[in-house]
């Protein structure tokens, strides 16, 4: 089976195994395809990088690599993790000496000790990423497979080469990384495994928040992140760096009355708006809708429970998540706090309230992301009643055509009102002053309200108006 995949790989990456297994020949020094791009050729998945493990040096062995090629690649060298690349292309090319210790390409610790192949292997993280194809001549292509990597491929499961608190303890985010994977594959994660995970959940403290929330976005990016969040909570994991999603968890009940539980109802909206779109900060978005109903939650018997201003408390968390989680702090932070604020208005329209003027605000406030608004305002409707779900469906086509009619004819989504403060204060001769807020926000209004339309004649007539209703004349 094996033999036959190896025909599978592109002529690109075939001719640096074979310049690899050259260079074997000729120095004696072994070398062996290793890691995540073995897995990727076994599973029939699109490879990135080729990660080369010899028993020697790195640096030297890719230097040799390059040579083969003309014009030679140019080789970079990083000294203290004793590992080199180049790029042919696209592709690029990865050179390791194999060795004693754990695998991590991000540990700030200096390579030291050599080792065999099978060293290599048991340092990394879990079985299916410990497989090694020779490139030698005489069994080039032979898989080696020392921790059932293959048999493990095939039952779907993620298991540690070594005893897992072992695994572990080298590099904690490999705790993540079984979830990532798990996720990515759809695979499960092996039960000594994860119960490692829970005993050491603690440990994924010491790991920067940088490589957790690389990790914690290839989990986002999956068609099902649900599955992951769930694994992170369910093993203690997510506490540790994103509290305010483990606070959504639990529903209350007082006398007859609950709530539901915030935690499980943000997955499901991030698992449905995921079936509608692949945008990262969108997904975000859905992840944070509903982050403030934690310190909005009330209790009364006339109402029941209620989350009063959860928009808008939750869109105040945003920057504060966003910068403990290394996020970016830039427009797409600005999107996920617009999104937040925003969940609730279309939603929010009843059938007679789906008004012109109601529509026009919505685009106004949203912009150009009234169609991101829009799906996340979808994909939050998980109510189990028939009966509401099919009226919320309905009015949701109700607020679409309206937004394209009132979009159509008032081109609201990039509205800029036609009359600019500067001209107010050219044409009345005014400094900067509270009058020309007053008459600029009155033209907008006119408009969102349908008063006048969205043009220059009918915004000057109103500034003149305007104007003279609140007593300012044109000085000269
Ligand atoms: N590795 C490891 N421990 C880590 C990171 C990586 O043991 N914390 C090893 C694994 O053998 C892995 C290889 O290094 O397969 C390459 O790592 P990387 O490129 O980060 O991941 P991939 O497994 O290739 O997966 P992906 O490209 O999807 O991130």
């Amino acid at each position: 089976m094996f033999s036959e995949l190896l025909h599978t790989i592109p002529p690109t990456e075939r001719v640096v195994l074979e310049a690899a297994g050259e260079v074997t020949a000729e120095t004696g020094i072994n070398s062996y395809a290793v890691g995540g791009y073995v897995r990727d050729i076994l599973l029939n998945r699109p490879t990135k990088d080729v990660d080369i493990v010899c028993i020697g040096s790195g640096i030297e062995f890719a230097q040799n690599v390059a040579r083969k090629f003309s014009p030679a690649p140019h080789v970079s060298v990083f000294k203290n993790f004793g590992t080199a690349m180049f790029k042919l292309g696209d592709l690029e090319v990865e050179f390791v000496g194999a060795r004693k210790e754990s695998y991590n390409r991000n540990s700030r610790k200096p390579i030291v000790e050599n080792g065999t192949l099978e060293d290599d292997q048991q340092r990394r993280d879990f079985t299916i990423n410990a497989l090694a194809i020779s490139l030698k001549k005489e069994n080039f292509g032979e898989l080696l497979d020392p921790f059932d990597g293959l048999q493990h491929l095939e039952q779907k499961i993620i298991k540690t080469p070594l005893d897992p608190d072992i695994t572990f303890s080298d590099d904690p985010l490999r705790m993540m990384r079984a979830i990532r994977f798990a996720t990515e594959l759809d695979f499960s994660i092996e039960s000594a495994t994860l119960n490692s995970i829970s005993v050491n959940a603690a440990r994924i403290e010491i790991v920067s928040g940088e490589r957790i929330i690389t990790e914690l976005n290839k989990i986002i990016m999956t068609p099902q992140p649900s599955t992951g969040y769930k694994l992170l909570f369910d093993t203690g994991l997510l506490k540790h760096f994103f509290p305010e999603m483990v606070d959504l968890q639990g529903a209350e009940h007082i006398g007859g009355y609950g709530h539901k539980d915030n935690f499980y109802h943000t997955l499901q909206v991030l698992d449905n708006l995921c079936r509608k779109s692949d945008s990262l900060w969108l997904r975000w978005a859905a992840i944070l809708h509903d982050i403030g109903k934690p310190a909005t939650k009330r209790f009364d018997k006339k109402n029941g429970w209620t989350f009063h201003g959860h928009e808008v408390v939750g869109a105040r968390m945003v920057p504060g998540i966003f910068r403990r989680l290394k996020l970016p702090m830039n427009e797409q932070m600005k999107f996920v706090q617009k999104m937040v604020l925003l969940h609730l208005r279309p939603i929010g329209l009843n059938r007679d309230e789906i008004t012109d003027s109601a529509i026009r605000r919505l685009l106004f406030d949203a912009g150009n992301d009234i169609h991101d608004l829009m799906k996340l305002c979808e994909a939050d409707i998980t109510t189990k009643n028939a009966a509401k779900m099919k009226r919320f469906l309905e009015n949701f086509e109700i607020v679409r055509r309206k937004l394209s009619e009132v979009e159509e004819k008032d081109r609201v989504q990039n509205f800029q009102p036609p009359v600019s403060g500067e001209e107010i204060m050219r044409y009345f001769n005014l400094p900067p002053s509270k009058p020309v807020g007053v008459i600029k926000d009155a033209i907008k209004e006119a408009i969102l309200d349908g008063e006048i339309t969205n043009n220059y004649e009918e915004a000057f007539q109103f500034m003149l108006k305007k104007a003279e209703e609140i007593g300012v004349r044109k000085r000269e």
